[in-house]
């Protein structure tokens, strides 16, 4: 499968028709941006762990029952995924309180949640992705309850998923980030990725951050933390 035209450049990754209308091929960068693109920089090698990882757990979430667009993988960085229209919602997990989450709601970092908790973002730059509620999406007509319905089974089933294999690596999974798709007959799946640039990562042991807020909060060693998260799954 080759690439035949550039649809769309984003913040981290390049998407390319091909000669088949319902699949496209992601390109994954080095290219790492924060608080909506203001903060810039590269972080040598992501592209090529990000494509590894993200295709290492949808295959596995596929196996138990979440339907993705993952295709097949193409080379380090390029992966054949199905053709989808991108539900303009940031769906976002927390297991312990971090980030925005934090920030917002005045709870120290690292606080355990009592339960996992979903919100969702109206992916809009021009905006800085708002927090946006249920009754939101569906008066903005952005899914319906039906999709939302299925959007968070999928979210806690996929975080479920994700914190059982990443504990066994000695990683605590503390928060992330998913996008789901649309495909042609209006099927839900999952989409875009998931690495340490859309998920938060916390050595169990010792706490240490190995995900994008080193890069986030200037905390040194990113690339590190990468390669080390890249270590923990495939050795
Ligand atoms: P937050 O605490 O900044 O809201 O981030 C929650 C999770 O979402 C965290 O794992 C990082 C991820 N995330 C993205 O993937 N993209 C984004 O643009 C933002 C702000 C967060």
């Amino acid at each position: 499968m080759k690439k035949l035209r550039q649809l769309y450049e984003g913040k981290a990754k390049k998407v390319f028709t091909t000669d088949d209308p319902d699949l496209v091929i992601v390109e994954y960068k080095d290219d790492a941006t924060a608080f909506n693109g203001e903060k810039r920089g590269t972080i040598v090698g992501k592209g090529v762990i990000n494509n590894k990882m993200t295709n290492y757990f949808m295959q596995l979430l596929s196996e138990t029952g979440i339907p993705t667009h993952f295709i097949r993988e193409l080379s380090d960085r390029e992966t054949l995924v199905r053709c989808v229209s991108i539900v303009p919602l940031e769906v976002i997990v927390r297991n312990i309180a971090a980030g925005s989450f934090s920030k917002r709601y005045g709870v120290e970092e690292g606080r355990l949640l009592r339960r996992p908790t979903l919100e969702f973002s109206y992916k809009n730059d021009d905006l800085g992705d708002p927090l946006i509620n249920t009754y939101h999406i569906y008066a903005l007509d952005l899914a319906s309850p039906a999709e939302v319905g299925l959007i968070t089974e999928y979210a806690f089933k996929i975080n479920d998923f994700l914190k059982s294999t990443l504990a066994q690596c000695g990683i605590t999974l503390v928060d992330f980030k998913l996008e789901f798709g649309k495909t042609s007959s209006g099927e839900i799946i999952l989409a875009d990725e998931i690495s340490p640039d859309t998920c938060r990562f916390w050595d169990s042991k010792t706490g240490e951050k190995l995900d994008k807020d080193r890069f986030r909060q200037d905390l040194g060693n990113v690339e590190g933390a990468y390669r080390e998260m890249a270590r923990r799954l495939f050795g």
